[in-house]
């Protein structure tokens, strides 16, 4: 029998106020119908496939490659090598962060799963089997993985590419006022230190990334449809590395099937796709596999932190100091504003109110694939607060004070804002103790401390039940930036990151809107409509979002860090109010009364004191295409074009809860409760933001209990597949209970800060302090997986 679904009938026609509130997403209709389209669901007629062959060694010199019998095979249609790569000037290009990596390696792999040669084929299954034809010799070279021998004197130099290159450091990086940190430290009643390692993971989208490229002999213009969440930031790094101009490039980024950081750098196969489209005069096709995208596409974190917090004995924090070492892999290809090599990490002084702070990052080589992507975090503030709140956590296990009365005794206070952190952030707007308070009371938070103590004591009763649950209860408070950034600070290889917006209403009445941004499942065809309509009236479901094409969207940086709501949201709810001055104007010229005569109600300007006088939004955009006069300057159309430059980062902030359980014999853990309360202001479409919540804190669950990219000493990738990289389940997360406090963003047009990625950096730090609560232990690191923590409870040594 067939079900009726459901209504929820906030959801309905009736129960949805223009512009903001619940609103079904639009894109969902083709989504859970399978008809999205996906960079793979590219067919050109007469198109070619290709496939990588990949280095079996973590660091090797190539002595020869002999790619005959592969040439030979009657499928095939081009063999390229490193080599011929150098004859075009292409076999190296600029990474984001202004290092240099191999398109196809020529002298040395650098990491395990390099690209080596890459082959062009009638059908993908040639392709993979001509790989198999290569015949590469290799002499294997000692390899650097642990990333705290990488700057041993006898350590192996990865980047001898690189001119005068003696070690393996990228560079050395601080933050905050050294003198007065170590001045706070040398007085303080209270000194807390603990090492800790956030793991490298990996964003491991749905879609693994891959590339049509199409040069069309006859135009000379090159059509790119690739899984990437920055097309225009990508077109010039194309028009600069092939020498075309930006005109004859065409990115378009269709549906991409999540990216979470892994789709902001351009990788070889792009590259080659494109080289193989010329070669071959066909459209090329290039698709990793997900042992591919695991191995060889961007990671994250893979920082080595020592954290130091000093306080009195009454649990005022006075100062945090941090020394970090970074795992940046075989080449630098971080994608981090340029000013700021360690990305947002120094933002590490988190929600509290303290004077002194100061942190050092050392980052280094070693031979792993390219890692420090900004995996659903803005830029390494994902890193910064794990170390804070642990840090906090730290020191309320030394103090015997409880984490929660630790916490709101330094929060920062509402009256402090705006807020300059010691390490010259400008955080906007925030209530924590509210946030905090909220969390506590939708957790229960005394009765939960209650029920841990009375299970902790029968636990001491003789003939207590050994198996029995160890409960934890973690606490964590985190402060965002998102929405990078002002220009005059930040930019990545010199493209300043401002995000542009086309808005179009037609004379019907109906509205386009094009954006620089490009989604990857948060719902942007949605909630930017839903901004649009929030200023002008118009129905969210009359007004088109068109993005990821650049020929058909204005110029911007992309999607990543949760910046597309605070950057492109607010350039376009400043289109949409150019369009409502516009319209009044246009209104005052049709009624025949002056400007200043009209007022305004949700879509349509009327006159005072008699609303029956007045044009709706559609009447108007169908006046101004018309042959109504216009006052003198006054231009026709219903258009506005912007280019948002944002004042400052937006603020996000949340305070959430975990309990968990853990079998004391296996190890296992159980997150039985995760409140998460969080403020990104104004919520455009609640519905969607708790779906980005819930996405975030999953997220952040698996990689507190479950993932971790490990290597053996040779370098051997350990975590090359999902049976191996585990990812977290609807088995793994409990039933989520979400609130909410709302301080808007004083510079946003609208108020409202990002969200995206809110849940993925707060949520960690809770699942961890939950566990070690458990546990009672004071540190050990993530992940927790069950024979992790099954060590930890035996107070062994963790391994991954
Ligand atoms: O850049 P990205 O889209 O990943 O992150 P975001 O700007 O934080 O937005 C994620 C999704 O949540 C988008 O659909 C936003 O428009 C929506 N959102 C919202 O409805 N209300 C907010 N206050 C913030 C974001």
């Amino acid at each position: 029998a067939t079900q009726t679904p459901t209504q929820d009938t906030s959801l309905s026609p009736e129960g949805n106020p223009l512009g903001f509130g619940r609103m079904l997403r639009k894109e969902d209709a083709r989504f859970v119908r399978g008809q999205g389209h996906y960079v793979d669901d590219v067919n050109l007629p007469g198109m070619l496939h290709s496939a990588i062959l990949r280095s079996p060694y973590a660091h090797a010199r190539i002595v020869s490659i002999d790619t005959s019998a592969a040439e030979a095979h009657p499928k095939v249609k081009a063999v390229i090598t490193g080599k011929m790569l150098e004859d075009l000037k292409l076999a190296w290009m600029p990474t984001l962060s202004g290092d240099v990596v191999a398109v196809l390696a020529t002298d040395k792999v650098r990491f395990q799963g390099q690209e080596v040669a890459y082959v062009v084929a009638e059908d993908e299954y040639s392709a993979r089997d001509a790989l198999e034809l290569i015949e590469v010799d290799y002499e294997p070279l000692p390899a650097v993985v642990d990333a705290k021998h990488a700057l041993d004197p006898d350590a192996p130099i990865i980047r001898d590419d690189l001119e005068g290159r003696a070690d393996n450091k990228i560079y050395d990086w601080e933050a905050g006022d050294a003198a007065a940190c170590d001045e706070v430290f040398s007085n303080a009643e209270v000194v807390v230190s603990e090492d800790m390692i956030y793991p490298r993971v990996h964003p491991a989208p749905m879609e693994t990334c891959g590339s049509v490229a199409s040069l069309d002999k006859v135009t000379g213009k090159l059509t790119m449809w690739t899984t990437t969440q920055a097309p225009h930031a990508h077109r010039t790094i194309y028009a600069l590395v092939a020498g075309l101009p930006e005109q004859k490039i065409q990115v378009i980024s269709p549906d991409i099937g999540g990216g979470f950081g892994n789709k902001v750098g351009i990788y070889p196969g792009y590259v080659l796709s494109i080289v193989g489209s010329i070669v071959t005069g066909a459209p090329v096709k290039w698709m990793e596999d997900r042992s591919e995208n695991l191995m060889s596409t961007s990671f994250a974190r893979d920082y080595h932190m020592h954290g130091e917090i000093a306080a009195t004995k009454e649990g005022k924090i006075l100062g945090l100091r941090v020394h970090v070492l970074a795992d940046h892999g075989a080449f630098n290809g971080v994608a981090q504003p340029t000013k700021f090599p360690a990305g947002f990490f120094h933002i590490f002084t988190g929600s509290y109110d303290y004077p002194a702070a100061h942190c050092k990052v050392t980052a280094v080589y070693t031979n792993k694939a390219l890692g420090g992507v900004a995996y659903a975090c803005s830029f390494r503030i994902t890193e910064a607060v794990y170390l804070v709140e642990r840090m906090v956590t730290c020191l309320a296990y030394e103090l015997q004070m409880d984490p929660a009365e630790l916490r709101m005794k330094n929060l920062l206070r509402p009256e402090q804002f705006p807020y300059m952190s010691p390490t010259g952030w400008e955080y906007d707007s925030g209530d924590y103790p509210r946030a905090l308070k909220e969390a506590m009371r939708i957790a229960g938070y005394e009765d939960l401390r209650a029920e841990q103590a009375a299970r902790r004591a029968r636990a001491t009763e003789p003939g207590a039940d050994p198996s029995t649950p160890l409960m934890g209860i973690g606490l964590s408070f985190f402060t965002e930036g998102v929405g990078a950034g002002p220009r005059k600070h930040m930019d990545i290889l010199g493209l300043g990151m401002a995000d542009g917006c086309e808005l179009r209403v037609h004379p019907t009445g109906k509205a386009q809107l094009r954006l620089s941004v490009q989604t990857q499942g948060q719902g942007h065809e949605t909630t930017f409509a839903q901004i649009v309509s929030h200023v002008i009236g118009l129905p969210p479901e009359d007004i088109e979002v068109v993005h990821g094409d650049t020929d058909n969207t204005p110029f911007g940086l992309g999607t990543y860090g949760s910046r597309s709501t605070p950057v492109s949201g607010a350039a376009a709810a400043v289109a949409a109010q150019r369009i409502k001055d516009k319209a009044r104007v246009i209104a005052a010229a049709a009624l025949e009364c002056s400007v200043e005569d009209l007022e305004w109600e949700h879509g349509r300007w009327y006159v005072k004191g008699d609303p029956s006088q007045g044009k709706t939004i559609a009447e108007i955009a169908m006046a101004a295409h018309s042959s109504l006069e216009l006052p003198e300057g006054v231009e026709g159309h219903l258009d506005a074009s912007v280019v948002y430059n944002p004042p400052n980062l937006t603020y996000p902030f949340g305070a959430y809860i975990c309990v968990v359980d853990v079998d004391p014999q296996t190890g296992a853990v159980k997150v039985r409760r995760f409140i998460a309360v969080d403020d990104c202001g104004p919520r455009i479409n609640p519905m969607i933001v708790e779906g980005q919540v819930h996405g975030g804190l999953a997220d952040g669950l698996g990689m507190a209990l479950m993932e971790v990219i490990a290597f053996d000493p040779d370098g051997n990738n350990l975590g090359g597949s999902f049976m191996d990289y585990l990812l977290p389940t609807s088995m793994e997360c409990p039933s989520w209970e979400l609130g909410e406090t709302v301080t808007p963003s004083p510079h946003h047009p609208i108020g409202v800060k990002g969200v995206g990625e809110s849940a993925t950096v707060g949520s960690p730090p809770a699942v961890v302090n939950a566990v070690l609560d458990a546990l009672q232990i004071r540190h050990a690191d993530m992940p927790f997986t069950p024979a992790m923590t099954w060590r930890a409870l035996q107070g062994r040594p963790m391994r991954p």
